[in-house]
């Protein structure tokens, strides 16, 4: 029986059970991951998850999914709409039932078995995620790493979800505060990080008692079908994962996921300019809101800074998944003494990079996602060039298949560039050369977002003073090292609200107090 419902994937028994066109295609599936070194291809999925059940979308619909550094397709998902999405709430509605009256214990004990699958099988978790996102293997593994640190960080936060007693001014009575599980949350994730944006907030819904709906992006979705299939064999109970995949139907299922009643928080990473709308909509129920947009971030090179510190952390902050994550630097301003040193140690080492198939042994930074990212890399470059900015290295499209832009390094970024305007989410160094603190901190501060910020400097006030004066949610002071579970992650300003990670899992709680009285 249990073959049944998982017939669809790409499995011999689902070959059986699809149409004979479908039947050539999935195939052509089976062999695009089972080739390419999967000890499971099981894990990989090509339906969506209601109730406990995989899915196809009612139309029939699908979507195709594409390596980035091929093009070459690798199988289908599901073209969901609105009456799944609904099915999915409903299923999430009826599990939180019984979940939420589970101990902190139980949902302690399932989310540790949960994290310990992702380990055990990070190896196909990571051939999933660089197939579909395009990062390294050895990148594939690390956010493997730490998708499953959320999971363990949310399962001993599960037990200790305290409440508090307040002494009452009233004599015969007792004033208490709990904690309850708000209910059915929508989770909305991004491509960048295919399994640690979901992991960050299901982790946390699911170890307050919440249930979930997922929406992964239509990109990546393997790897959210991968994890939701560990978490059930982690012994997490139907309808308390539920996954629905879309793309042209995206608007329709978005705008159910957020307004829909049952619901009761909306959680989102992506976009600044799809937060705004996510938020307006959820705005419609006065739903309890997450929100981790867009960011712009500065990174600042003082000169009594470590150089050799300094340039390690931009190499790792900058190129991290090829430039495409939120806090990745955006605007790098160096200040004047150091400014040549810094730019010329930066772009030897960039030249020393391998790009290519994140697969392939050897390769440092894979392709960008799709077609649109390379046009809007070239554009920021182009823009930048226009107004004044040089080309150290790269500033162009790689010529091969796949979506790759060449890493780039440009010096003299002069403002009013689209740079300074609008997060890159690509694979290029903008440098700027700045005189003073002051003239700096203005500089970095000159933005909508608020996500990150880092700063090199050994000047003990200044490392103080600047700390305090970013506009930042987070900031790497000598280092870029800020993305750990136990961690408020999260941005001011137009990078978000609220905070993921560390005590994140107040979110997902509703806070009740109740006075005993008459006693
Ligand atoms: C993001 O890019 O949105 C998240 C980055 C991280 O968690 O490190």
């Amino acid at each position: 029986m249990r073959l049944l419902h998982r017939s669809p994937r790409l499995t011999l028994a689902g070959r059986i059970h699809a149409t004979q066109n479908h039947l050539n295609l999935s195939l052509v599936r089976a062999a695009s991951f089972a080739s390419l070194g999967l000890r499971e291809p099981s894990l990989v999925y090509n339906q969506g998850l209601i109730g406990g059940k995989w899915v196809d979308a009612k139309s029939g619909a699908t979507i195709s999914v594409f390596n980035p550094a091929t093009r070459e397709e690798l199988g289908t998902i599901p073209e969901m709409g609105i009456e799944e999405t609904k099915d999915a709430i409903d299923a999430a509605g009826e599990a939180f039932v019984t979940w939420s009256k589970t101990t902190a214990k139980h949902r302690h004990d399932i989310l540790m078995k949960f994290y310990s699958l992702m380990k055990e099988h990070e190896n196909d978790l990571a051939r999933i995620m660089t197939l579909e996102n395009g990062k390294t293997l050895a990148e594939a593994k690390g956010e493997n790493a730490y998708s499953a640190s959320f999971i363990e960080w949310f399962a001993e936060e599960a037990v200790r979800t305290y409440g508090e007693h307040i002494p009452s001014p009233i004599s015969n009575s007792r004033n208490v505060v709990i904690k309850q599980p708000v209910g059915v949350v929508s989770i909305l994730t991004p491509w960048n990080f295919p399994s640690a944006m979901i992991t960050r907030k299901l982790g946390a819904a699911l170890a307050a008692g919440c249930t979930t709906v997922i929406k992964p992006p239509p990109e990546t979705p393997f790897s959210a079908l991968a994890l939701a299939e560990l978490g059930k064999r982690a012994g997490v109970p139907d309808g308390v994962i539920n996954i629905v995949t879309t793309q042209k139907n995206v608007n329709d299922v978005a705008k159910e996921m957020c307004e829909n009643n049952s619901v009761k928080k909306v959680t989102f990473t992506g976009s600044t300019a799809v937060a705004k709308l996510l938020y307006k909509m959820a705005a419609s129920t006065i739903k309890k809101v997450s929100i981790e947009a867009g960011g712009n971030t500065p990174f600042i090179v003082f000169d009594d800074a470590d150089i050799d510190q300094a340039v390690e952390g931009a190499i790792l902050c900058k190129f991290r998944g090829t430039g495409q994550t939120c806090i990745c630097a955006n605007r790098i301003y160096v200040q004047s003494n150091v400014y040549a040193e810094f730019a010329s140690r930066l772009t030897e080492r960039v030249a020393a990079f391998k790009v290519g198939n994140g697969l392939e042994a050897g390769i440092t930074h894979g392709p960008l996602i799709h077609e649109r990212a390379v046009e809007k890399v070239a554009r920021h470059v182009n823009d930048a060039v226009q107004k004044g900015a040089q080309i150290l290295i790269g500033g162009s499209r790689i010529d091969r298949p796949g979506t790759f832009f060449a890493p780039t390094v440009l010096s003299d970024v002069p403002s009013g560039t689209l740079i300074n305007d609008e997060e890159t989410f690509g694979p290029v160094a903008a440098l700027t050369k700045f005189e003073t603190e002051e003239e700096v901190i203005k500089l970095a501060n000159d933005t909508k977002a608020g996500l990150a910020g880092y700063f090199y400097s050994r000047d003990v006030g200044r490392v103080w003073r600047v700390a305090e004066a970013l506009e930042v949610g987070m900031v790497g002071s000598n280092t870029v090292a800020l993305s750990q579970a136990v961690i408020p992650f999260g941005g001011i300003k137009e990078s978000g609200i609220g905070r993921e990670g560390g005590h994140g899992i107040e979110e997902y709680m509703n806070t009740k107090f109740i006075a005993f009285g008459g006693l």
